[in-house]
């Protein structure tokens, strides 16, 4: 009975306090799970009806500076195949996903030095010239305000930046010492003070996570009040110091992305490829759960395999059209249907 009442009172309020979402987590059951689902479907249906929208992914460079102890790109791991796209290829990837009906390319990369400000810059404005109804996201990781404010004055209108845990002593657990959670949130203040539809999220199962943390991450996420959150279960891969640490579960990122459809009911949630990894019905689960968004990959098929975050990433032998059609078969077969809409978020 509590644990109905608590999620009468999140679904009613849109929030919780600390003790009682860390309640609501540590007691959570198949069947409570099944009654958050519901309150959740209920909400991303008034606000987004059955629409599931689609986000066509480039990884334009596998390049990066930074050594996240969890990520298979990480610049210490000399076994991964580095590529960079040249903007003829980026543009190439948006006239496929143009045709297949994509109104938002999110041009995702590690933080490479190589892609300067100006060239960033031009990349967006150009996409922005040839596909002026069709929104553009960024995720290519920490930079200046000003470098921010480039991009968004180029066109950029949408950027994911994952804070990845906010919990401080855990962050120092996921990251080197040069990175700091103080600058992540920092950067993510500074692009939403910008004007951007930020995103941010974190991995569900990550090493060191306790269910503090969690609270701790739900608490900012409701604090932060973004326009999207990307969560999806913490994959292992072979090459990084987490090698043979478990995989977060399936069973634990549906249930938070339920709590985060009703504490922020409006915003956009997607159903990753990392659920989609773990599960063979993982996001059409996760869009049961109260996803309202999936980011299929527009990358061309030969460099697919060599962006690798995790092992065992779906989809890396298909090309963009058949992603597209299975989604969108995945998608109808639970009563969803995925639109060619730029998707915005709808609630600020
Ligand atoms: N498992 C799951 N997700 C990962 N990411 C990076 N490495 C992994 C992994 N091993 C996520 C991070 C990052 C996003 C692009 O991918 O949260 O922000
Ligand atoms: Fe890529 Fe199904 S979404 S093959």
């Amino acid at each position: 009975m509590i644990m109905i009442n608590l999620i009468d009172k999140l679904s009613r309020e849109n929030n919780l306090t600390r003790d009682e979402l860390h309640f609501l987590i540590e007691n959570r059951t198949k069947e409570t799970a099944e009654y958050l689902f519901e309150k959740a479907r209920q909400a991303r249906i008034q606000n987004y009806g059955y629409d599931v929208y689609m986000r066509g992914l480039i990884e334009f460079t596998n390049y990066c500076k930074n050594d996240c102890y969890y990520c298979g790109i990480r610049k210490s791991n000399r076994n991964a195949d580095r590529y960079r796209l040249t903007k003829e290829q980026i543009l190439h990837c948006c006239a496929v996903g143009y045709e297949l009906g994509f109104r938002t390319f999110v041009l995702q990369g590690g933080e490479d030095g190589y892609y300067r400000d100006d060239i960033i810059a031009d990349i967006v404005s150009t996409i922005k010239t040839n596909y002026p109804d069709c929104a553009i996201t960024l995720s290519i990781g920490e930079r200046s305000y000003e470098s921010y404010k480039l991009f968004f004055e180029a066109g950029a209108e949408r950027y994911l930046l994952r804070h990845e845990t906010a919990n401080l002593e855990h962050y120092s657990k996921l990251h080197p010492s040069n990175l700091s959670l103080e600058n992540r949130k920092q950067c993510l203040y500074n692009l939403k003070e910008i004007g951007y539809q930020v995103g941010c999220g974190f991995m569900v199962g990550s090493p060191f996570q306790t269910i503090d943390c969690i609270v701790e991450d739900l608490l900012f996420i409701k604090e932060f009040r973004p326009h999207m959150v990307g969560i999806g279960p913490f994959i292992p891969h072979k090459d990084t110091p987490f090698e043979g640490k478990p995989a977060g579960t399936l069973e634990l990122t549906l249930f938070l992305l339920g709590i985060i459809r009703l504490l922020l009911p409006g915003s956009l949630i997607p159903a990753t490829t990392a659920l989609g990894t773990i599960h063979p019905r993982g996001r059409e689960l996760g869009i049961l759960a109260g996803a309202n968004v999936v980011m299929p990959n527009l990358s061309p098929a030969d460099v697919r395999k060599k962006y690798m975050l995790y092992d065992n990433k779906i989809c890396t032998g298909d090309e963009a059209a058949e992603c597209r059609m299975c989604l969108q078969r995945r998608i109808e077969s639970i009563g969803y249907r995925l639109v060619v809409s730029r998707g915005d978020c709808k609630y600020i």
